[in-house]
């Protein structure tokens, strides 16, 4: 062991290591397994095992349309544990998506997302796109008729936006249509600038968690804070919960089988045809609004509103308190729930009695599918907002954390609707 010319035991390699990503002392509070859920832990570690497996699917991966498809069953039926490592990488990539949309919701009610943390929250944001790029590039690669036609819908989808629409959507298919271009394209994205770009978003992420003086915490008097060594307290616990992760991933890789469909046809489309999963929210919503406010008005608006979450004008901000103040905490639930609810019974009536696209045809598709459904969805929420501000006193923190549970919730409604409820020619079955 080495020692130092006062006897104390020097760290080691590994050691020095860990105290480069984490500081030598933490608040005691930080270790509390409900403060952080071990969340961004869990991503990072995705994230490095899904290069692992990406870096040996790569071996037998070839992206050409003539030999995708073949190099994807050769490696599931000839290579040895092929089967098991493409496993690891799906559910891996699922999981991510998942527990990076969890970390999202966590920091954003934990109120760890203003002042000195904002700026972390746009680095955020920019990882949950690039993880929804990394899943949408990697969607593509088996080339079954399952990654053919999902990608298909999304490039369909962006041909919408008015102007930039059919350009970004050729630059993104390296053409007209799904095609060996878009194969290739989305290998190189996938497998190299992909990957890449994460690395240095990441290395700003810690860096910015660090800077920021570790995970937020509710305000204490100074004197009573414990501060810990991260060295084995915090270690331990991240060994634990990376070795549950690992063992679960294995033992699920080992049972599940990533799906693989028939080799992709594009003169046959199969019916449904439906977006990967995450899109399925979107899909939904076009398949009610007419696409200028589902295509550009509400991603846009929305998009804005999310990047903006740690700077509106808050008077009341308890930094690291869940939802800020019992009131936000009863505001959350009701309105996750209320809009949950609200958006399935809208879009049940839409789909079987609001013809408002015979009733108005008259008027133009704008007008009878765009601004009444737009109008139907949200005058209800903006007295629902109302109320509470009336009756309850609530503040700004209050009504946009509320507002943003709402866009939350109905979005996942969406796309559980789209997953669960829609059958042949996108029909609800119900
Ligand atoms: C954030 C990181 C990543 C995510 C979210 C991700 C996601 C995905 C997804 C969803 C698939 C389709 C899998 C399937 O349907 O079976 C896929 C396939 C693939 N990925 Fe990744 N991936 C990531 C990183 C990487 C890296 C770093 C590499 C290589 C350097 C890689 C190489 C591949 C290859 C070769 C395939 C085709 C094989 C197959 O489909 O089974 N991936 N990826
Ligand atoms: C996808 C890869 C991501 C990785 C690897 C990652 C990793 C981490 C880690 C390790 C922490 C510190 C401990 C913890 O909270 O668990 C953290 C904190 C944070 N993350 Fe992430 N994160 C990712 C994505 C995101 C996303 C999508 C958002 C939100 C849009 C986000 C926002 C934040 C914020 C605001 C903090 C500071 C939290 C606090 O101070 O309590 N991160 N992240």
């Amino acid at each position: 062991m080495t020692k130092n010319n006062s006897g104390n035991r020097l760290p080691s390699s590994i050691e020095k290591f860990i105290l480069h990503l984490h500081p030598p002392k933490i608040d005691k509070r930080a270790l509390k397994f409900t403060r952080t859920f071990g969340l961004g832990g869990i991503n990072a570690l995705l994230f490095v095992i899904l290069c692992f497996t990406g870096l040996v699917l790569r071996f037998s991966y070839v992206p050409t349309v003539q030999h995708a498809y073949d190099s994807i069953v050769a490696l599931q039926s000839d290579t040895v544990f092929g089967q098991f490592i493409r496993n690891l990488h799906h559910i891996s990539a699922k999981l991510m998506v998942i527990v990076s949309f969890l970390h999202l919701i966590r920091t954003y009610y934990s109120q760890a997302i203003y002042k000195k943390r904002a700026e972390n929250w746009i680095y955020g944001l920019i990882m949950m796109f690039m993880v929804i790029v990394s899943s949408f590039t990697g969607y593509l690669l088996p080339w079954d008729q399952l990654a053919y036609w999902a990608v298909t819908v999304i490039t369909q989808i962006i041909e919408y936006v008015p102007y930039i629409g059919h350009p970004i959507a050729n630059l993104v298919r390296g053409g007209e249509t799904v095609d060996g271009n878009t194969l290739l394209n989305f290998y190189n994205l996938h497998t190299g600038i992909v990957p890449i770009v994460f690395i240095f978003l990441m290395s700003m992420h810690f860096w910015l968690v660090r800077k920021a003086g570790g995970v937020a915490l509710p305000e204490i008097d100074k004197s009573k804070a414990e501060r810990v060594f991260v060295i084995p307290n915090l270690l331990w616990l991240e060994i634990m919960v990376a070795a549950l992760l690992i063992a679960g991933l294995f033992v699920f890789s080992t049972f599940y089988h990533a799906p693989l469909l028939e080799q992709a046809n594009p003169l046959n489309s199969p019916n449904p045809s439906k977006a990967p999963w995450y899109f399925l929210g979107a899909q939904e919503l076009l398949l009610h609004l007419h696409p200028f406010f589902s295509a550009v008005l509400l991603p846009l608006a929305v998009g804005i509103f999310f990047f903006y979450l740690p700077y509106f004008k808050y008077s009341n901000l308890n930094t690291g308190v869940w939802f800020n103040s019992a009131l936000g905490k009863r505001m959350t639930i009701h309105s996750a729930i209320f809009s949950f609810v609200f958006t399935f019974v809208l879009t049940y009536l839409l789909e079987h009695f609001l013809h408002f696209d015979l009733w108005f045809a008259s008027l133009g598709s704008w007008f009878a599918t765009g601004l009444v459904p737009f109008l139907i969805y949200t005058i209800p929420f903006i007295a629902y907002l109302w109320y509470w501000k009336t009756k309850h006193g609530a503040k700004t923190e209050e009504i946009v954390m509320t507002i943003t549970t709402i866009l939350m919730s109905s979005y996942i409604c969406m796309m559980l609707i789209s997953l669960l409820l829609r059958g042949k020619g996108m029909l609800m079955i119900i």
